[in-house]
């Protein structure tokens, strides 16, 4: 990856990232850093000390062969030593210690940097992983409800033009496709090895499912009708009693509203619903004829002669706006099929399992990927609002269990065409 005019160099961008995790983390008091806000995630500070360890870890211990720097801080700051049910007991760093641990180890790597050229996927890695988990950073703020939590670094979206339903299709070519990551540019492991894939014809929905389409949906009784929900699915949302999607609140009547990490608001309908579950968006989909698309039938979508949109001139990307921006607010971001939408604003449900794509090779390590593979967890894809831009390619695959809505998670339909 050359640095040239107009594209910053890795340490920039390491320099950059690094900021807008202090400036998220400066809108937060450092009690509720600390504290655990809910049982399926990390207290806050335990995040942001896992972003430094994982950079000592990468970038200085592994990339430049440097002793860590608090090797009695790796287990705890170990995912899988350290799962996330056991973050909220546990003793670990402060918000003030926190900060500190993630200083100490950027000087650490700049020192580095001085001697020997770093390594440009170790960085990357190290760079998309800070962006990764300041979305799951977003993701409890949401389930937080903080008041008066609004950015200084907050951005507001674009309007757009009413009447997209999620329920109006472009029509896919389909035909041999080339399913996944080259490797010319940085790739996980999971999307590799690229290979030939044929996908038959059919329809995408030009945009996300709306929240007016959803609430006819929970009007009609679509969250009791039997027939639209898997066996599992309708264990799940008998389990849970779920009525609606995660954040709406429908106890005023005539006044839906939706809670964001900047607290409520009115319902729009226009917007695309949100904090949906795997079996909810299943559910709607089957309840409106459809399905939802697989994984490779939303990659053969997601394809643009000028490349895919990355920035917040043509998608709702960045972990800026700290919402949903209504459907088809982004014309300019519209893949070649007409599809919109399918990069940014929130994850896409897809009906496809996490798996290795035939000949994978687990790099650099197999608890980024290879351990979830045929656990039960569904793919998403396109990325949300809180997911960075450098994070949301057409290839990259999210994944997560059937039953979550805390992550910015939508849905789009797909339909057959006959042969
Ligand atoms: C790809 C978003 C599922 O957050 O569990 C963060 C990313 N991997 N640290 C996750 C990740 C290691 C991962 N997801
Ligand atoms: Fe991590």
């Amino acid at each position: 990856m050359p640095a040239s005019a107009g594209v910053a160099s890795l340490p920039e961008l390491l320099v950059s990232t690094r900021q807008r995790t202090l400036e998220l983390m400066a809108a937060i008091s450092d009690q509720d850093l600390e504290r655990q806000i809910d049982a399926i995630m990390s207290p806050l500070v335990w995040d942001i000390a896992h972003i430094a360890a994982y950079e000592d870890l990468w970038l200085v211990h592994r990339g430049g062969g440097q002793p860590l720097l608090r090797p009695e801080l790796a287990a705890l700051y170990d995912a899988f030593e350290t799962p996330r049910a056991v973050r909220g007991e546990i003793a670990q760093l402060n918000a003030p210690q926190a900060r500190e641990y993630l200083a100490a180890v950027r000087e650490r790597a700049f020192e580095l940097a001085a001697q020997q050229p770093l390594d440009t996927e170790i960085v990357e890695m190290v760079l998309r992983h800070e962006l990764q988990h300041r979305e799951t950073i977003c993701q409890t703020l949401a389930l937080a409800q903080l008041s008066g939590f609004d950015p200084d670094f907050r951005e507001p979206l674009p309007g757009a033009p009413a009447g997209h339903s999620g329920l109006e299709f472009v029509e896919i070519e389909g035909g041999d496709l080339a399913v996944g990551a080259s490797g010319e540019q940085f790739a996980y492991d999971n999307e590799m090895p690229q290979r030939e894939l044929r996908v038959e014809r059919f329809e995408l929905g030009r945009t996300p499912v709306t929240n007016a389409s959803w609430l006819e949906f929970v009007s009609e009784g679509g969250y009791r009708e039997r027939q639209s929900w898997s066996e599992d699915g309708w264990a799940w949302v008998n389990d849970v009693a779920a009525g609606a999607p995660l954040y709406w609140d429908l106890t005023e009547a005539g006044q839906p509203t939706e809670l964001t990490s900047c607290g409520p608001r009115a319902l729009d309908p226009d917007r695309p619903v949100a904090h949906v579950s795997f079996y909810e968006a299943e559910a709607f989909a089957r309840s409106r004829g459809a399905r939802l698309p697989s994984e490779f039938e939303w990659e053969a979508a997601a394809q643009w002669q000028g490349g895919a949109p990355s920035d917040r001139s043509a998608a709702n990307v960045g972990q800026a706006s700290f919402d949903t921006a209504p459907v088809g607010a982004y014309p300019g971001g519209a893949a070649d099929c007409g599809a919109l939408d399918l990069i940014g604003n929130l994850w896409e449900w897809t009906a496809s399992e996490f798996d290795g794509y035939p000949g994978f090779r687990a790099d650099p390590y197999p608890e980024y990927s290879e351990v979830f593979f045929r656990k039960g967890y569904r793919v998403l894809r396109g990325g949300s609002w809180a997911t960075d831009g450098r994070v949301a390619t057409p290839s990259f695959r999210n994944w997560d269990l059937p039953q979550r809505r805390q992550i910015f998670s939508g849905l789009r339909l797909a339909r057959d065409l006959p042969k």
